[in-house]
């Protein structure tokens, strides 16, 4: 295959055949095509698109680019991912408790960039915690505990993290086929035999509308049938946070407060969702309704916490020592009476990164104990004075500009608000 033909071939908005895609895939991870090649590649791909059977075929090439897992259990394999937003700590409880349920999960996680949080940097707050384990330590524990929860080693799906590095930088980032591959290469490495996938729309999302979520879903579940796996999506909203709690240490109190039977209920409501979708999916139960039992269940008896005492433990976090605790705690107090209309997430994300909790470059670490927690929600009622959140930082700078961002993600008024509706659609195939 000669380099620029291939380019051309989409350039021109044609179908690319199944040699000249692996080989290209093989020229990417073996280094012998160069950058601007591939960036004009991209950029073509963007332009023009792709079939559902090139994306597949693209897919399948990157996750055989480096090493790819398979677990021999007597247990379904199943894993979730999520498109990411704030106060995204589903994953968290949702981990233990499907491996409580008699499910495995092996998850590889990502961390926060942007206004988005990352399931990594939050366990990171755990004192000890190590996401950095070997694959053959990560499939131990997964078959030991029924779960573990790592972060992306340079084995696996290597042609995605070049792809991806030249994408961030070449404004191609936004492209369904180019996400659908990326998302799919990475996940299908891990060994799941199902995949849920969680694809978020809204102001705190990657996709804006219902329509661009629904669209993201069926591509994912389109790639994973085509290559064996049960798929199936839910379309959720992120025009809120999700829960009370965004920012590291934080997040994971909330979500020990979920494994303990407590915590908003917005957060529990969809790890129960999302866990009884993927006991039915896997084929660990036979209705919907008997997964959602066995969820409920399962929380109730405190086997999910166990689970996750018992990952932390395994993982090296030490939960005897305190979480990080931000030195400055100040609420933002109701200027009135009246009912929570709306909390942006967007705007409540930016307050966030803003106090320290993201990153805005890969290189830098986060600040684990800032943030904002007791966030209210849409259709709570409040009376003046009352505290709409409280804000975590150890810097006096940034509490006051992330004050008047979280001031602006509010809205209040007297009238009647609904709770937000969180679950729009559950598409399979
Ligand atoms: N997450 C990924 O892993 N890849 C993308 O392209 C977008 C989100």
């Amino acid at each position: 295959m000669i380099p620029q033909w291939f380019i051309e071939e989409k350039r021109d908005g044609k179908v690319h055949q199944r040699a000249d895609l692996e080989d290209w895939v093989r020229g990417i991870t073996s280094g012998s095509l160069p950058d601007y090649q591939i960036s004009a590649w991209l950029m073509a791909v963007y332009l023009n698109g792709m079939t559902d059977e090139e994306i597949a075929i693209l897919t399948d090439a990157m996750l055989h680019s480096g090493e790819t897992i398979h677990f021999n259990l007597d247990r379904p394999t199943v894993d979730k991912h999520s498109t990411g937003g704030i106060g995204d700590k589903i994953s968290i409880p949702l981990a233990p408790l499907c491996a409580a349920m008699g499910m495995a999960v092996p998850m590889i996680s990502g961390r926060g960039l942007g206004i988005t949080g990352g399931t990594l940097d939050k366990l990171e707050s755990i004192p000890g915690f190590n996401v950095r384990l070997s694959i053959d330590t990560f499939k131990a524990l997964t078959e030991r505990l029924g779960c573990c929860m790592i972060g992306q080693t340079n084995t696996l799906a290597p042609a995605d993290r070049r792809l991806y590095a030249l994408r961030d930088v070449t404004g191609t980032v936004p492209s369904i086929p180019l996400i659908t591959a990326s998302i799919m290469s990475k996940k299908l490495a891990e060994g799941a035999d199902a995949l849920l996938f969680d694809v978020k729309f809204g102001s705190g999302a990657f996709m804006k509308t219902q329509a661009q979520a629904c669209d993201l879903a069926h591509h994912l579940i389109q790639t994973g049938l085509r290559l064996g796996r049960k798929c199936r999506a839910l379309i959720t909203d992120m025009n809120q946070p999700l829960g009370r709690a965004i920012g590291n240490a934080l997040e994971i109190r909330e979500s020990m407060a979920i494994l303990s039977g407590e915590g908003p209920a917005d957060v529990r409501h969809l790890t129960l969702a999302e866990a009884a979708h993927m006991a039915h999916l896997s084929g660990l139960c036979e209705t919907l309704e008997a997964a959602e039992a066995l969820a409920q269940e399962t929380l109730d008896s405190g086997k999910a916490m166990e689970t996750f005492l018992a990952m932390c433990q395994a993982q090296g976090g030490d939960l005897t020592k305190p979480l990080p605790t931000a030195e400055l705690q100040v609420p933002i107090l109701a200027e009135s009476d009246g009912v929570i209309q709306s909390v942006d997430a967007e705007r409540i994300g930016k307050a966030a990164l803003t106090l320290g909790a993201g990153r805005v470059a890969v290189t830098e670490t986060p600040d684990l104990a800032a943030g904002i927690d007791e966030l209210l929600q849409q259709g709570e009622t409040v009376t003046k004075g009352q505290p709409l959140c409280v804000l975590h930082a150890n810097d006096a700078d940034r509490l006051t500009a992330a004050t008047a961002l979280v001031k602006e993600a509010i809205t209040l008024s007297t009238e009647a608000c609904a709770p937000r509706h969180l679950i729009y659609d559950v598409l399979s195939a």
